[in-house]
């Protein structure tokens, strides 16, 4: 079983990640993480925090001469504004702490100030918004790059692209060669495979910096080269497309997940919705008439790519604040404002495409074992070998 968790918080020393039942000899590069962390801060319409940071992956246990070791994984994200904060939120209480603190007492219609101040009784949302922060998504992506090193060696591919911000939509499919090039930029506008669409996007963003006002979107993330048979019908909780959707919705912000053509599927005839199924007698191979399924077929991969949406609603912190409560007073007070991003659809289809990446690592090593990488190839290999002679 593969298992991953985070702590930190948005303004505390360090994020932390953890992640336990990577095989040992998996090769792992810095670099490589490092730039997944980097495609994370990027986008046209992310505030100015992201200035701030630059982050680095410190790996602090689990990889040794650039390979996992079998052992947890562990690594550290320093956070550099926490320079800002030592005072704001020190760890041990300090004299006149009163007079440094930075509260939250008009919760953001929208985030989690209002019930989390409730649930944990504080009449501050700053202990509250400092865990609920996206920030935290900085660790998910640098375990979700390991994950990808493991998806590698198996040929499995794992890419995003943003196919809508607010009203502005991509309005053809995306190749997986467009898509690889997209993960190559070193400028990120708003990770469209499509330029005119983009611009599109760009001036749907543009009008909410003017308004002071947000704008969400879709993204949408593709896994390539993914093997048949991984998740199972079995059980409600071993369902793979189950599974897919959890950990996209528990990203922040994302209220909507779509697995393939879903929402069109939904709207038409079953005639026009399932993937017709056919035989290649020289390949030995079924092939598939369309992937309007999203590669998942009874909670199971069927071979195809693995297609996954992503829906995120605007970002709640409004330059222009909405109607709130003071939590001290109880009087109508607009909500509070701190510097916040106005748009994260492309970096949240980087966080996408590290928590499909952990699914299906979880799911290879569940069905394949394995304690080493060699040891799960040779039960992959066996299995490619009874799927090519079923
Ligand atoms: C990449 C990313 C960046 C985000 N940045 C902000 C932000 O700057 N300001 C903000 O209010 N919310 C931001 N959010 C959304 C909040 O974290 C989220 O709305 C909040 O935790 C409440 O959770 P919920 O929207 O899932 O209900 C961001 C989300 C993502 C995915």
């Amino acid at each position: 079983m593969l298992r991953f968790e985070t702590a930190g918080e948005s303004h505390g020393e360090c994020l932390v990640a953890t992640l336990t039942g990577l095989p040992a000899g998996v090769p792992v590069s810095i670099a490589a993480i490092d730039r997944e962390l980097w495609r994370r801060q990027q986008g046209f319409g992310r505030g100015g925090r992201m200035k701030i940071e630059t982050d680095h992956a410190h790996i602090v246990s689990g990889i040794r001469h650039s390979h996992t070791i079998g052992s947890p994984i562990a690594i550290l994200i320093e956070n550099k504004d926490w320079k800002n904060w030592t005072e704001a939120l020190p760890v041990e209480d300090i004299d006149g702490a009163e007079d440094h603190k930075k509260p939250v007492t008009r919760p953001r219609p929208g985030h989690a100030d209002l019930a989390g101040a409730i649930k944990y009784n504080f009449h501050d949302a700053r202990y509250i918004l400092e865990r609920a922060s996206a920030r935290e998504t900085a660790g998910r992506v640098a375990v979700g790059a390991l994950a990808k090193a493991f998806l590698v060696e198996f040929g499995i591919g794992v890419l995003s692209h943003v196919i809508a911000v607010g009203e502005a939509k991509l309005e053809r499919p995306a190749t997986w060669e467009e898509l690889v090039a997209l993960s190559q930029r070193d400028e990120v506008l708003l990770g469209c495979v499509d330029a005119e669409a983009e611009q599109r996007m760009k001036a749907v963003v543009d009008q909410a910096y003017k308004t002071g006002d947000t704008v969400g979107g879709v993204f949408e993330v593709v896994a390539r080269g993914v093997p048949p048979g991984l998740g199972s019908h079995i059980a409600w909780d071993t369902r793979l497309d189950g599974r897919l959707a959890q950990a996209i919705v528990s990203m922040q912000a994302v209220k909507g997940v779509e697995v393939g053509y879903a929402a069109e599927g939904a709207a038409a005839f079953g005639s026009k919705v399932q993937d017709t199924i056919h035989y290649s007698r020289e390949k030995h191979e079924f092939t598939r008439g369309a992937n309007r399924a999203g590669g998942l077929e009874g909670g199971m991969t069927n071979g195809q790519e693995v297609l996954v949406r992503g829906m995120l609603k605007p970002i709640s912190t409004l330059r222009r604040p909405l109607e709130s409560v003071d939590l001290e007073t109880r009087d109508a007070a607009l909500a509070a404002y701190e510097r916040s991003d106005i748009a994260v659809v492309p970096a949240a289809g980087v966080i996408g495409e590290a928590m499909v990446a952990l699914v299906l690592a979880s799911a290879m090593i569940e069905k394949f074992g394995g304690d080493s990488l060699a040891e799960t190839r040779r039960n992959y290999q066996g299995y490619l070998e009874q799927v090519k002679n079923f």
